[in-house]
């Protein structure tokens, strides 16, 4: 049988296969039954708590009376700790002896789901390791849609979909290790400037498809806590908004857990109370003078101003996730923030800090061939002076930059700099390595002048508005690179015409000047590594591997592109759907780096587009469950390629799906991410990229019906490196009556744009692991198919693992095949990588 006709089987096997959501086994505890559960177990608690009770486990403790940035009072009467909620979204904040991970913004620019879930799981478990019952991340908001926004690093980029699979990942890993994950900020919260008092004003549709979107991942991933947020949505505060989190999250979500309030966003006694929030943090105002719950709820409650029943719904979905991650068992570590759970933790550091490296420019210089000469340049190519650690909050911009700064940075427990590491290169290769450690430009030409090469790394900061750096208060003042980097570059290029570039920034830099400077041969966007900065630098400088992140934010040439900035007042998101890439594309602007774009050291081809499609047109109509109707989760739908690698060393692509509604639905952005696979390929390897798709994926967000609909029509599917470079364009037909009528796909013969500057020489020691290899001669695809749960699951079988599964694992990535027992299926991108392993 021909292989293309396998992988064909193999996808209808696998999604006839799918699993209603509520029966989806994840790690972390899932579905509506482990909520049934912890409800159940919460609700046999609360009838043993005194009214006192239940008002002590919502309310904090108030600000710096506990060990953690939050406390709620032990619980006698139900054995129940005294509760650690501790920042953040990428580690244990105020530890000193944890991990600190990458930003979500680098976990994302891997497009490694694998790296995601691990990072998740590490957190997790130095989480608890501290005795932290309560992370505080991971971020979907803010989404992003101001470029210099300060605090979109903390997440994963501005595309809903990409940040809602992070999400996802995340959380089961995160509970997984037994921790509760806390899906932030609630919501709209797009900008520093302003926070806690400008409203966020957004039509209804907008809200759903972008900024709810990856609330929905993460409720559907059994999130344990959200944290409303500091701005208002309508005029209302978002932490007293019933549309929000009554309606929004809790209705229409099916969240069962918690709704916490961001560090002082609340503002009212009954107003919070009666409109959804479910336990206030700190629990007094910074100054301790203010409390809003605590003696103040018991009396409003006394008065029947807030009902028992909130009292009790409150306490008892706070009772309910400590229940769903088991924290009730025996045994959960005491807290000690100084306890070393490091473990070997900073391998996933190292890897996500290199995989979320985007190649963007090389003319062949990359990798580099062992130069006997380097120069060095700039304040950002050395550890801080003052030492790693010495700004509060990392707030400062001093020495090389690993992550923004706020109430989402943590302590380093060590720094490597890109001259640490390039030291260490430099001496194995018996290379000079000359240092120049500042960002003036008088001493640089004497610096570069004669070496082979010459490294440049400048950097662009932002973070919480609570300090400001350099004049920016939080958000970007603009979209320049920090320390005059332009003229640095320049400098450097004008005295050494092998200059490379390395960028290390919180979110998109205009780059005009430096990419119109001769002697500039290469641009590494390295974004925010960590404490592994240096490390991961080398590995790809070097070509020990190829780089392979793609930007998750579209890089204009202009800041006035981008078509949304900092307001002063309320905003109401009048660029609706049109945020990044959806508006560069709508509005005909062409990016200087378009959203999902990469180099590599080697070539990929993309061939042999199959679809396979169950989609019916019309709403989801199914019965509520954590993340939605059921039926959004459903799987309606795979998409498949071929990948090869045609270049001369291994390397992994990030394959993307973006799709086009049909013109029966209200208009729309002409594309959108709905899927992305990553292989790793040897040289001559081929695999295939699935993506699975939900019919969520396929539906639009109806706002007189309120529902999301399939449109019926012609669906346009386009597959390729990125978001403007396709590589495979097709169509599939969604009809009312309920089948598919017919799938099509052409094939556009590549030509790699800026991918044909890449260098062939030197070769990688890199893993040489294949996924699936295939025919390169795949015909085209014709197929017109209404697959029932009786379609055959025969496949072929190869190291243990039906084809099936072996073709959804190879799908993201994964390069062995031996565990994927029965009756296990491998769901959307992908709950079943575990079982892969
Ligand atoms: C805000 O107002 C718009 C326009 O009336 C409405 O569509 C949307 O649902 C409202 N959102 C919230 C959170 O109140
Ligand atoms: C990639 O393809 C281009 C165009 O075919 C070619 O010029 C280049 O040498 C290839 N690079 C590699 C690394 O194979």
């Amino acid at each position: 049988m021909a292989l293309y006709k396998l992988a064909l089987l193999a996808a209808a096997a696998a999604f006839a296969q799918a699993e209603p959501a509520t029966n989806v086994r994840r790690d972390a505890p899932s579905g509506s039954a482990a909520w049934v559960a912890a409800h159940s177990s919460a609700a046999a608690a609360l009838a043993k708590m005194s009214q006192q009770d239940k008002v002590n486990i919502v309310t904090g403790v108030g600000w710096n009376k506990g060990p953690c940035v939050g406390n709620t009072p032990a619980i006698s009467s139900v054995n129940y700790p005294q509760l650690c909620l501790q920042d953040g979204p990428l580690g244990v904040r105020y530890a000193s002896s944890a991990t600190a991970f990458t930003p979500g913004i680098q976990a994302a620019s891997t497009w490694d789901i694998s790296l995601m879930r691990q990072r998740g799981e590490y957190m997790g478990a130095e989480a608890k390791g501290t005795g932290v019952h309560v992370l505080l991340g991971p971020v979907a908001g803010p989404l992003g849609k101001i470029p210099n926004g300060g605090r979109n690093w903390e997440g994963f980029g501005v595309d809903p979909y990409l940040t809602g699979i992070a999400m996802a990942h995340t959380i089961e890993g995160m509970q997984s290790s037994g921790v509760q994950a806390v899906a932030k900020h609630f919501i709209a919260n797009e900008q520093e400037l302003n926070r806690d008092s400008m409203s966020s004003n957004i039509d209804d549709r907008t809200m759903h498809e972008l900024y709810l979107w990856p609330f929905a991942d993460a409720v559907h991933s059994n999130v344990a806590s959200a944290m409303c947020s500091y701005n208002k949505l309508n005029g209302s505060w978002a932490c007293e908004s019933d549309k929000g989190l009554n309606g929004l999250l809790k209705t229409e979500l099916g969240f069962r857990g918690y709704v916490m309030s961001d560090w002082d966003a609340q503002h009212t006694t009954t107003g919070s109370a009666n409109n959804g929030m479910d336990m206030t943090m700190p629990g007094s105002d910074y100054n301790g003078g203010t409390i809003l719950w605590g003696p103040q709820l018991n009396t409003a409650v006394n008065n029947n101003q807030v009902s028992t029943a909130r009292l009790n719904d409150m306490a008892q979905r706070i009772l309910a996730a400590w229940y769903l991650l088991g924290q009730n068992a025996a045994g959960y570590p005491s807290i000690n923030l100084n306890a070393n759970v490091q473990g070997n933790h900073k391998d996933n550091v190292r890897a996500v800090a290199r995989d979320g490296i985007v190649l963007l420019q090389n003319d062949g210089l990359l990798p580099l061939k062992k130069p006997a000469k380097i120069a060095l340049v700039g304040s950002a190519a050395v550890v801080n002076p003052s030492g790693m650690n010495s700004c509060n909050d990392r707030g400062c911009n001093n020495g090389a930059l690993g992550m923004g700064w706020g109430s989402g940075a943590v302590n380093y427990p060590y720094f490597v700099a890109p001259y640490d590491a390039l030291k260490t290169r430099t001496q194995t290769d018996g290379a000079t390595l000359t240092l120049y450690s500042s960002d003036g430009t008088s001493g640089v030409a004497s610096a570069v002048t004669g070496a082979d090469i010459a490294i440049v790394v400048i950097t662009a900061d932002s973070g919480e508005g609570y300090i400001t750096v350099e004049g920016n208060m939080g958000d970007r003042q603009n979209l320049d690179p920090w320390h005059n980097g332009n003229q640095l570059v320049q400098a450097v290029a004008a005295a050494n015409k092998n200059t490379i570039v390395v960028v290390h920034s919180v979110g998109p830099v205009i780059l005009e000047t430096i990419l119109a400077t001769p002697g500039v041969r290469a641009v590494v966007w390295a974004g925010l590594p960590s404490q592994e900065n240096g490390n991961a630098l080398v590995d790809v400088l070097y070509g020990l591997v190829s780089p392979s992140g793609k930007l998750v934010y579209t890089i204009a040439k202009q800041a006035a592109d981008y078509g949304t900035k900092l307001v002063s007042g309320d905003d109401s998101f009048t660029e609706g759907l049109y945020v990044d890439y959806r508006h560069f594309d709508n509005a005909k602007i062409t990016p200087r780096y378009e959203f999902g774009f990469g180099l590599s050291y080697t070539n990929f081809t993309y061939s042999g587009l199959t679809t396979l499609m169950t989609a019916t047109a019309g709403p989801a109509t199914g019965a509520t469950v954590p993340g939605g109707a059921a039926d959004l989760w459903d799987t309606v739908g795979a998409v498949t390629a071929t990948i090869t690698n045609s270049g001369g060393v291994t390397g992994a692509e990030v394959a993307q799906l973006y799709l086009t509604l049909p013109a029966s639905a209200p208009a729309t952005p002409p594309k959108q991410l709905r899927g992305f696979a990553k292989l790793s390929l040897a040289p001559g390897a081929s695999g295939t990229a699935t993506f699975t798709l939900r019919k969520r994926d396929l539906s639009y967000w109806d706002s007189a019906r309120q529902q999301w609909v399939v449109p019926a029509g012609t669906f346009g599917l386009s597959v390729g490196a990125s978001s403007r470079d396709i590589r495979l364009t097709g169509s599939f037909q969604v009809g009312s009556g309920g089948t598919v009528s017919s799938t099509t796909s052409t094939s556009k013969t590549s030509t790699p744009t800026s991918s044909t500057k890449l260098s062939t020489s030197t070769t990688s020691k890199a893993s040489t692991s294949s996924t699936t290899t295939s025919s390169t001669t795949t015909p085209p695809t014709t197929t017109s198919t209404r697959t029932s749960s009786t379609t055959s699951t025969t496949s072929a079988s190869s190291g243990g693992c039906t084809a099936a599964r072996w073709a959804q694992c190879a799908g993201i990535g994964y390069t062995g095949c031996t565990t994927c027992a029965a009756p296990y299926t491998c769901q959307y991108g992908n709950d079943w990588y575990s079982q892969c392993l």
